[in-house]
């Protein structure tokens, strides 16, 4: 009889974190690309599943750029649906926000760090989101050594850690930056290559592009679409579409332009993903 099991293998290891503090996390043992689904017809005998091995409730989660506005909000909300979370914050001074979110801080500079080094950090990750950014006061070489290039060492990270989905937070605009010296576009011309660079990779990778992004408090309401429009949405918005995006199978491969709309967050993304 033909059966199918969803098994997660997963190794224990003890670490420090940002804090100093040790802590017990489960890491897979090799980069599966999710969970895996074996037959056992097609393994060794009758299988029943080995006893050694422990299934791990959720999806871990590593998070670039984890103190973030966004991210601290994706965060609270992958915790609360049970992923675990680890974040890569520069501030260690951030360290004990993040972990009140729920998640496991990691000092790494994205715009120091080797890709070597990040993905060192991330190893066991089944998705990896980048919600990092140079941030509005930054100058024009910030927005290439941080949105752009930091971008693109987390998007090789993951393919050298094996973590297989990459949800990057990009920026309506990228599809067609202007070629001025102004800031801005120097900002969407460095989205737009670290999405170049997305799109060419081997991951289950999805973009989103928000437009202009608020504090109000989310609506739970958005428009959703695979063509560019302009709007705004409430970073609290974004945090709950990236939630939804990241366990989202058919997603995987689309531009997701995302502002604030009529439809809850659900049915906007599977209209645009029908
Ligand atoms: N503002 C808008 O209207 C708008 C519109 C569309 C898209 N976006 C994009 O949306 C994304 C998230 O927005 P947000 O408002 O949540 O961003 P945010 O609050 O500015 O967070 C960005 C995070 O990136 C971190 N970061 C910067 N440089 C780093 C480095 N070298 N190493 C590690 N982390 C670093 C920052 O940490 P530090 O505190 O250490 O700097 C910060 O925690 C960004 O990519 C942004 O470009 C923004």
């Amino acid at each position: 009889m033909k059966r199918e099991h969803t098994l997660r293998f997963t190794a224990t290891f003890q670490i420090r974190d940002a804090l100093g503090r040790a802590r017990r996390i489960s890491r897979y043992a090799w980069p599966v690309g999710g969970s895996r689904t074996v037959s056992a017809a097609a393994s060794a005998g009758d299988f029943s599943g080995p006893a050694s091995c422990t299934s791990l409730p959720g999806m871990h989660v590593a998070l670039a750029g984890g103190h973030g506005q966004i991210a601290l909000q994706l965060t609270r909300r992958l915790v609360d649906r049970g992923d675990t979370v680890l974040s890569l914050i520069r501030n260690p001074g951030q360290a004990e926000d993040v972990s009140a979110a729920g998640a496991n801080p990691v000092i790494c500079d994205l715009e120091r760090a080797d890709v070597r080094e990040v993905a060192a950090a991330i190893a066991g990750a089944e998705a990896v989101v980048f919600a990092a950014g140079a941030g509005p006061g930054s100058g024009a070489e910030r927005k290439l050594t941080m949105d752009r290039d930091g971008a693109i060492t987390v998007l090789a990270a993951a393919a050298s850690a094996g973590a297989p989905r990459f949800v990057i937070v990009s920026a309506v605009g990228a599809e067609n930056p202007s070629d001025g010296d102004d800031v801005f576009s120097v900002y969407l011309r460095a989205k737009a290559q670290a999405d170049a660079a997305v799109q060419a990779s081997d991951r289950d990778w999805t973009i989103v592009r928000p437009g202009r992004l608020t504090d109000e408090p989310g609506t739970g309401r958005v428009r959703i679409a695979v063509e560019p429009f302009r709007g705004a949405i409430p970073r609290a918005d974004v945090a709950a579409v990236l939630e939804l995006v990241l366990g989202e199978p058919r997603a995987a491969g689309s531009v997701l332009y995302v502002n604030g709309g009529e439809d809850p967050i659900r049915q906007a993304l599977d209209g645009a993903l029908a």
